[in-house]
């Protein structure tokens, strides 16, 4: 055992209980507002300089996938820093990548509330936040100003009222103005709760779709100098026939990563529970399995010509390293750092060590 793996115990053990016991009082509170009141205290702390006291020192070894050096292989999913207020604070915690968004190209307020809802005896939240955020030129001020050392993606979407016959042009405004700012883009077709969007994962849509963007990549690149690379997230609710049609389309278009995946409309997992018949994507530990599975059906379809960022459960070590073993090169986290805090961002990197 290296001093490096040893050191961090006695502060991961710290943060265990700090973060229990903060959690006690953060889920008392309506679920969307302890979730801001979390991100707030903890961007506040953050600013005092004090944060790096309460997170561990993580030995880890960085990673190359699409061109990108990445720190380390644990990311921060789409959705909880949906306008990159938070980047810094987040980063600091330990995650080698933070992907921001999803962000459309105007403001927009998403669904009424409630719209998250958790279900803890599984380790699951419900989700139909309906893509509420700031706008794409509000992110990109942000993201400007920020000094996370780690890799940034910038995870776009369509505005609600743009028909989704036109959601081809929402993606390309806001590829055109978040592309000099983002390590990565992803291209998130998959959520649930724009009517419409996951019609984009099929079929004509998808290639045309995919292969605009590609164009307009090249274009930028072109003038700008600088490649940046797309990646497409996509549902764990995909037949195999669906899966086989989209591993083609992204070898065709040349797509850089697959994130597999978003949250799922099944229910199967959580039936009974309080919340459970909650219109809107379920994540956590109900999706862990389908994500799993997509990940390593995916896998044998691409030929390892698309690399996968595999996501949809994670919360253990042994999770990650079953996601790896699926075919993943890089995960990310939402709900189980929802439950756990960044202790698990510092197992998870134990774990992609190897
Ligand atoms: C409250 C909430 C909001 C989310 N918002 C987004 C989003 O805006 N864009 C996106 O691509 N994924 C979004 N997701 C999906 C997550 O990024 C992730 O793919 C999914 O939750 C599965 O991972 P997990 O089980 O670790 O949470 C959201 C998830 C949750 C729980």
């Amino acid at each position: 055992m290296t001093p490096l793996d040893s050191a961090p115990i006695y502060k991961i053990t710290m943060d265990i209980t700090v973060y229990a016991f903060i959690r006690q009082f953060l889920f008392l509170l309506p679920t969307e507002i302890s979730h801001r009141v979390a991100l707030t205290s903890l961007s506040l702390v953050y600013k005092t300089g004090l944060l790096a006291l309460f997170t561990p020192t993580i030995a880890s070894q960085p990673k190359q996938v699409m061109g990108l050096t990445f720190p380390n292989a644990v990311g921060l999913a789409a959705g909880l820093d949906k306008n990159g207020d938070y980047i810094d604070a987040l980063g600091q915690l330990g995650f080698g990548f933070v992907e921001v968004g999803t962000v459309t190209p105007r403001a927009q307020s998403g669904n009424e509330k409630p719209r998250l809802f958790r279900l803890p005896a599984v380790g699951g939240i419900i989700n139909r936040m309906g893509f509420n955020n700031k706008g794409v030129d509000y992110l990109v001020e942000q993201v400007k100003q920020t000094n996370y050392q780690g890799v940034i993606g910038i995870n776009i979407g369509k505005n609600l009222d743009t028909a989704v016959e036109n959601a081809v042009d929402d993606y390309l405004i806001c590829l055109r103005k978040v592309y000099a700012y983002a390590d990565y883009i992803a291209v998130n077709i998959s959520s649930p709760n724009t009517p419409g969007l996951r019609s984009l994962q099929t079929g004509d849509e998808l290639g045309h779709l995919l292969s605009r963007l590609k164009q307009e990549q090249q274009r930028l690149a072109e003038e700008q100098q600088r490649y940046v690379p797309l990646a497409v997230k996509v549902a764990p609710d995909l037949s195999d026939a669906e899966i086989a049609d989209m591993a083609t389309a992204l070898k065709a278009n040349h797509i850089d990563a697959l994130i597999a995946t978003n949250t799922t409309l099944a229910r199967d997992k959580v039936a009974g529970l309080p919340h459970a018949t909650e219109q809107g994507g379920l994540s956590g530990e109900p999706v862990k399995a389908m994500s799993t599975a997509v990940i390593a059906k995916f896998k044998q379809q691409l030929n390892n010509q698309v690399p996968i960022i595999g996501v949809g459960g994670i919360a253990s070590a042994a999770d990650v390293t079953e996601k790896i073993e699926a075919g993943a090169e890089l995960v990310q986290i939402y709900t189980g750092f929802i439950y756990q805090g960044a202790t698990l961002i510092a197992q998870s990197v134990k774990a992609t060590n190897g």
